[in-house]
């Protein structure tokens, strides 16, 4: 049976990914270890909290005497480290909380699996395997052509991409070092439920429900290539599942839009079914991130070719399961938007309303 370290599991894509590896495979053991920063939040798993198949652990990825000892008690097959600071703008105001989490947390759990795998020199257990949950951000930003492959220079900008390009460096080194059995994806913007409204969708989907401002970084002709949540867990689990070992992989939606296109959806379906008051007079362009990348677009032709992954949910499917999905539960929006949120974003958009 396999049993995997699933770390950073409250999160949004980590919540998704657990619960869609349980109701995929009935042998299985999950063991969820998440800190529960402002990110992660428990509420997401509380459908499967009594799964016998399933374990959650409070904990940092950094503590080691604490991984060395899950690694001991559970005997892990495999490792998908989700665990991350993961907010482009947190990263400008605080640095070295992302190098702390992104890439000390990494080095720790690549340093116990490598512990408990080895069986000899650069010999590890049969069928373990490493799966590092990267980014397209790493390979800076695009022009209006072209498109990130595997092999396009990594160029980071912002703390926290350069943050995750450092992280993939250790898992790349533990490779070609120690033959580390390990998978590197890297995926485009993820969109769907349970992401923390800090986030594009989320963040202007609540606003526009509330009637407030939405907040537009420049002229917000940015583009990203979005990307339904389910269709990046079945990803990572193909990876990991049939990955050949040393192997970086592109996972993207083929589905570049601009921001401003992103945010105009998102009035219409609230207008339509929420607030008929929500129109785009509620728009905002406000003073744009330090640093924004213009474009991100993903070549996922390797990943295509040689394991037979491409994303199933059409945009404008996606959205409205999505927004749908935040409608129905404005209990989750309401926990989530309470207490340090309120902060973040009185500092963040202090006067955006006025
Ligand atoms: P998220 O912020 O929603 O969740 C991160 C989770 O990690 C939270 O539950 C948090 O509590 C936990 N965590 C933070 N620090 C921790 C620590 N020190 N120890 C243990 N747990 C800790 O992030 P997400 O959007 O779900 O992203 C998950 C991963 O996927 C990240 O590594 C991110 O870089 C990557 N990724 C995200 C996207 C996206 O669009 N969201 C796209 C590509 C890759
Ligand atoms: P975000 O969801 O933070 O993801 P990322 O920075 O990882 O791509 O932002 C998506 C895009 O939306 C990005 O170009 C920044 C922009 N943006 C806004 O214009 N306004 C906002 O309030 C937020 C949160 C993001």
């Amino acid at each position: 049976m396999k049993k995997y370290l699933v770390t950073g599991g409250c999160g949004f894509i980590g919540s998704n990914f657990i619960k869609y590896m349980l109701e995929k495979y009935p042998d299985i053991f999950i063991v969820n270890l998440d800190i529960c920063s402002y990110a992660g939040n428990l509420e997401n798993l509380a459908d499967i909290e009594k799964d016998s198949r399933y374990i959650f652990v409070r904990g940092d990825i950094v503590d080691s005497e604490l991984v060395k000892g899950l690694f001991e008690k559970y005997d892990f097959t495999n490792v998908i480290n989700f665990a991350a600071e993961s907010h482009v703008d947190r990263s400008i105001k605080n640095p070295e909380l992302f190098v702390k989490t992104n890439v000390l947390g990494t080095v720790n759990l690549l340093q116990r699996a490598k512990e408990h795998w080895l069986i000899g020199d650069d010999e590890y257990r049969p069928g373990v395997k490493f799966l590092q949950v990267s980014t397209d951000e790493v390979y800076g930003s695009l022009g209006e052509t072209g498109l990130f492959s595997e092999t396009t220079p990594l160029d980071p900008h912002s703390p926290y991409s350069a943050s995750k390009t450092s992280a993939d460096l250790f898992v790349k080194a533990f490779f070609d070092t120690y033959k580390f059995p390990c998978n590197i994806t890297r995926c485009s913007n993820n969109y769907g439920p349970y992401q923390f409204p800090e986030k594009l969708i989320p963040l202007v989907y609540n606003n526009a429900c509330n009637l407030k401002s939405l907040p537009i970084y420049g002229t917000g002709l940015q583009i990203r290539d979005w990307l339904y949540v389910l269709d990046h867990c079945r990803a990572i689990d193909l990876v990991c599942e049939k990955g050949k070992l040393g192997e970086i992989y592109n996972v993207g939606g083929n589905n570049e839009r601009t921001n401003l296109f992103i945010v105009k959806s998102i009035i219409e379906y609230v207008n339509k079914n929420v607030n008929s008051s929500c129109t785009e007079k509620l728009i905002k362009h406000v003073e744009d991130r330090k640093g924004h990348d213009l474009r991100y677009g993903i070549d996922a032709s390797k990943i295509k070719k040689e394991l037979g992954w491409e994303p199933e949910t059409p945009f404008e499917e996606g959205i409205v399961k999505t927004l749908d999905w935040y409608k129905n539960n404005t209990t989750w929006l309401e926990h989530v938007t309470s207490g340090e949120y309120k902060n973040y974003y009185k500092n963040m958009y202090g006067d955006c309303d006025e």
